[in-house]
């Protein structure tokens, strides 16, 4: 977690009821959630050179790599430990380590689906995992260094002097993240649903070049006739779907409805939850959905710090997917295929604030540029009769 977050941004929500551990035993330690597979047997066929990538390291090796974790190598913390930066002679690379907190929140589950979600995966759009260490009661993670930090870090509470990302920055951080989730639902086989999605979890690379991170919550899929897995709730406050808070019923509209929050986020440069707020503003979907309904509204809900530097029409059309994608009901919100071709057009519109007038805030976004018929679709809560004219 970033330093800069509340706790109840970060905290994991698990509301089970009953309030009870998923015990996980020494055999549901390698077969959790994803069947037939055992973490050393797949994971270690890299040491051969065919198949997958991740390596095991030893404890000596990554405690060297980070000067014995030293204060200056550390990155951030989050559920799971703390983050340092390092450098592995082995690979010869620049590298993030993840160190298990044996006290924190996440454990032994969490760090055996994370290595296999991300063995198993390949995407310019997911973090690429080099490698684990498992030796006695150590368990740590290696993943490739990521120079920007996370997208977290670039929309919120931002430090002084460093500058807020611009529209198409943000257009395209969205539609990679889309991208890489569009992976894990459509392409992965089995497929997966991710569970985790929120800016801390969007991390940057050169030219904000975004990827999905932290798979220790991932589920499979439902597979065959059904629409959902059942499933204790986790996630995290403010962006979990609530269908998913309510039932424990897991589908891939509770990673859209994520997704959404994340876009909001983008767009608005608010955070998912937000205690210093007042009560009506705290919930970010909460504060939203009213607003959506009234497109005289629009201006006031982008990100200040943009300065009025984003495309009318951009706006709108951001707006739009984001209010699909956050409705209630689970099977109005849109596939993860159709949101990424709407971004990916987004993405490739550039805008250009010295062809472009500085938008104010006072001004209706909807006139004069926006016609009816740019709509990507409507907006709201999927009521297709609320058409009104400005
Ligand atoms: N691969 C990486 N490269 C660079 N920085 C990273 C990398 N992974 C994590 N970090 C940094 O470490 C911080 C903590 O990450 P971590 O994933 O442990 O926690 P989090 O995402 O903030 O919270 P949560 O535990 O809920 O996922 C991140 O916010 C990020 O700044
Ligand atoms: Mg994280």
């Amino acid at each position: 977690m970033s330093n800069h977050l509340t706790e109840a941004d970060t905290v994991k929500v698990d509301l089970n009821v009953n309030g009870e551990k998923e015990a996980v035993s020494k055999d549901d330690q390698l077969s959790l959630d994803v069947n037939n597979l055992n973490l050393k047997e797949e994971v270690s066929r890299d040491e051969t050179g065919n198949g997958y990538r991740a390596k095991t390291f030893t404890f000596e090796e990554l405690a060297a790599a980070t000067g014995n974790f030293r204060s200056d190598c550390f990155l951030g913390e989050g559920g799971f430990g703390k983050v340092y930066k390092g450098h592995l002679d082995r690979i010869n690379q620049v590298v993030a380590i993840k160190q298990l907190d044996p006290n924190g929140l996440q454990g032994v589950r969490e760090f055996v689906v994370e290595v296999l979600t991300l063995s198993l995966a390949d995407h310019p759009n997911l973090v690429k995992l080099f490698g684990f260490c498992a030796e006695g009661e150590q368990r740590l993670l290696v993943y490739e260094y990521m120079p920007l930090g996370s997208l977290e870090n670039h929309l919120h509470d931002l430090p002084p002097g460093r500058k807020a990302i611009d529209w198409n920055t943000r257009m395209k951080i969205a539609a990679g993240a889309a991208r890489g989730l569009e992976y894990l639902h459509d392409k992965m086989k089995p497929p997966v649903i991710y569970r985790d999605l929120k800016c801390s979890n969007i991390l940057l690379g050169e030219g904000y070049h975004p990827k999905l991170s932290d798979f220790g919550l991932a589920k499979v899929g439902p597979s065959g006739d059904k629409t959902h897995v059942s499933t204790r709730v986790m996630g995290t406050y403010g962006y979990c779907a609530p269908d998913y808070a309510m039932t424990g019923q897991l589908t891939f509209k509770s990673d859209i409805y994520s997704f959404g929050v994340v876009l909001l986020e983008l767009i608005t440069g608010r955070k998912a939850i937000d205690h210093t707020k007042s009560a009506r503003e705290q919930n970010l979907v909460a504060w939203a959905r009213p607003l959506f309904k009234d497109r005289k509204k629009f201006s006031q809900m982008v990100d200040p710090l943009l300065e009025g530097q984003y495309p009318v029409r951009g706006l709108y059309q951001a707006l739009a997917i984001a209010a699909m994608c956050v409705q209630e009901q689970p099977n109005m919100r849109p596939v993860i295929a159709d949101v990424v071709t709407a971004l990916n057009y987004l993405a490739s519109q550039k805008y250009d604030p010295q062809s472009h007038p500085v938008q104010s805030c006072k001004r209706s976004p909807s006139s004069p540029k926006v016609r009816r018929d740019d709509d990507l679709t409507h907006v709201g809560n999927g009521d297709q009769t609320d058409r009104s004219e400005d």
